[in-house]
C-alpha cells in the first residue's frame, strides 16, 4: 500500500496519457495522496477535469497563475517549488523524450520542468515514445545523465506503439508503475534490529602443531548468507573456520579454529534473533593432540588415532530456552537421500530450517560458485534452482525477512 504517500504526478504529451487517469486512480486506491501537473501537451490527449476528479484536487497546469501569484505574498504557493517540497515523491507518467531531454540538460520552461529543476526529492519516470527515439543516442545519453543521478526509470516495454511500429517504447502499465512505487517505498533495511549469528567454513582439528583433521568446505556459501543478511541492515556476527575469503565488511567477524572455538565464539555472540550454521564443523576430534611435531617410527607401519566427537553446535543452539534464537537455520551436505536425511537432520537437531545440499559432486559443491539446494521447514519443501551461491543466500535471506516480516498478532491469527 501507498498509504499517506505524497505523489505528484507529472503527465506530459503522449499518446500514454490516456492512461494517466487510469494510473490516478490505482495510486488514490493504494491510499496515495496525488496531486497531478499537466503540461500544454499532456492537456490534448487528457483533460484537468478528468485528473481532477479522480485525484480530489486541483490540477496543475501554468507557471504563473493569480491564484499562486496571490498566495506568493504570504510566503507560500509557489507552485513550482511547494510541489516539490510537499511531496514524497515525483511521478512522471508519461515521459516524453522532450521532458527527459529538458531534465537531463536543466532547462525550466514551463511548470512541469520548473518543478524538476526546483525538486529535492526522488524522481521516478516512466517513459513513453516512438522507438526511434527511444534508440537515438541524445535520449540514451539523457537517460545515463539522469540515471547517473538517481532518477528511476520504469519501462519502457516493448510492443506495438501508438505510430504503429512495433519496438521499445511504449510506456509501462499502470499497475507495473505502482509496483515500482511500493519497491521504491519497501523498506530497504528490514532486520534492521535483528542480530544474525553466521558459522561458515570448515574447522581444523589439531592432530599435532602441524597436521590437522578438517574438510572441503571453502566457507563462500556461509560468507554470502553473512554478506546477504547484513544487506537487509542485520547486525552480523560472522565466525569462521580457516578460509582463503576476505572478512566481509560491515560486521564482526570472530576467525576461529577448532570446532571447540567455533561453539565458545557462538556462545558468546548470543542473544541471536537468527542462526544460521552453514560452517562444515569437524565431527571429531583428536581427543589428545600431539604438543610436539608426531615423528614417523621405522619400525611401526600403522598409527591410530582416538577421536572424541564434538559438541554438536546447530543441535545446542536449537535447543529450548531464553537464549535461542527466535530462528535457527541449518545446512544438511548429504550425498544420497538428500531430503529424507535432511529432513531427518530437522527433526534429530531440533532447528527450523535446514538447507540441504547435494555434496555427491564434492569437487563442484565445495569450493564452486554455485549451489543447488532445498529449503525444508517443519511442513513444506522448496526446491531451489541450482544458482550462484550469492543468489542462494539472498533467497534465504529474503525468506528470513519474510518470516520476521510477520507480525505476532498475524501468526496468532493464523493459528487461531
Ligand atoms: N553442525 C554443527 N556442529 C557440528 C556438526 C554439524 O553445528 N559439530 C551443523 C552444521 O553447521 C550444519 C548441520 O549441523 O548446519 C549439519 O551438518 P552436516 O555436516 O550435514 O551433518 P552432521 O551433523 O555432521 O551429520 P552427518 O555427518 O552424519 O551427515
Amino acid at each position: 500500500m501507498l498509504t499517506s504517500k505524497r505523489v505528484c504526478l507529472i503527465v506530459t504529451g503522449g499518446i500514454s496519457a490516456y492512461k494517466a487517469p487510469d494510473l490516478v486512480r490505482l495510486l488514490v486506491q493504494s491510499g496515495a495522496e496525488v496531486q497531478c501537473v499537466l503540461t500544454n501537451s499532456g492537456a490534448q490527449f487528457v483533460t484537468p477535469l478528468t485528473l481532477q476528479s479522480l485525484s480530489g484536487h486541483p490540477v496543475h497546469t501554468q507557471l504563473f497563475s493569480l491564484a499562486a501569484k496571490e498566495n506568493m505574498d504570504h510566503h507560500e504557493g509557489m507552485d513550482h517549488i511547494e510541489l516539490s517540497r510537499q511531496a514524497d515523491v515525483i511521478l512522471i507518467a508519461p515521459a516524453t523524450a522532450n521532458t527527459l531531454a529538458k531534465m537531463a540538460h536543466g532547462i525550466a520552461d514551463d511548470l512541469a520542468s520548473t518543478v524538476l529543476l526546483a525538486c529535492n526529492k526522488p524522481i521516478l519516470v516512466a517513459p513513453a515514445m516512438n522507438v526511434e527515439m527511444w534508440e537515438n543516442a541524445a535520449t540514451q545519453d539523457n537517460i545515463s545523465t539522469l540515471q547517473a543521478r538517481n532518477v528511476t526509470i520504469i519501462g519502457p516495454d516493448k510492443g506495438e506503439l501508438a505510430c504503429g511500429e512495433w519496438g521499445q517504447g511504449r510506456m509501462s502499465e499502470p499497475s507495473q508503475i505502482i509496483q515500482a512505487l511500493l519497491d521504491f517505498f519497501a523498506p530497504k533495511r528490514p532486520l534492521a534490529g535483528q542480530h544474525a549469528i553466521v558459522t561458515s567454513g570448515p574447522t581444523h582439528e589439531a592432530i599435532d602443531p602441524v597436521r590437522f583433521i578438517t574438510n572441503r568446505s571453502s566457507g563462500k556459501q556461509g560468507h554470502a548468507i553473512a554478506i546477504a543478511l547484513r544487506d537487509l541492515g542485520c547486525s552480523v556476527t560472522l565466525i569462521s573456520g580457516p578460509v582463503d575469503l576476505p572478512s566481509p565488511k560491515g560486521m564482526t567477524v570472530v576467525d576461529v579454529e577448532s570446532a571447540s572455538d567455533m561453539l565458545k565464539a557462538v556462545q558468546s555472540a548470543l542473544p541471536a534473533d537468527i542462526a544460521v550454521c552453514a560452517a562444515a564443523v569437524a565431527d571429531w576430534r583428536v581427543l589428545v593432540p600431539a604438543q610436539q611435531k608426531l615423528k614417523k617410527d621405522d619400525q611401526i607401519n600403522e598409527a591410530k588415532l582416538q577421536l572424541v566427537k564434538n559438541s554438536d553446535i546447530l543441535e545446542i543452539l536449537s535447543i529450548p530456552g531464553p537464549q535461542r534464537p527466535s530462528l535457527v537455520v541449518g545446512f544438511a551436505a548429504e550425498t544420497e537421500n538428500v531430503v529424507a536425511n535432511a529432513r531427518q537432520k530437522l527433526v534429530r537437531k531440533g532447528c527450523d530450517w535446514i538447507m540441504a545440499n547435494d555434496v555427491s559432486a564434492p569437487t563442484q559443491t565445495f569450493g564452486g560458485d554455485f549451489n543447488t539446494v532445498h529449503l525444508l521447514t517443519e511442513s513444506a519443501l522448496e526446491d531451489w534452482p541450482s544458482q550462484s551461491k550469492t543468489a542462494v543466500a539472498q533467497q534465504l535471506a529474503a525468506c528470513i525477512r519474510d518470516y520476521f516480516a510477520i507480525s505476532p498478532d498475524q501468526i496468532e491469527n493464523l493459528e487461531a
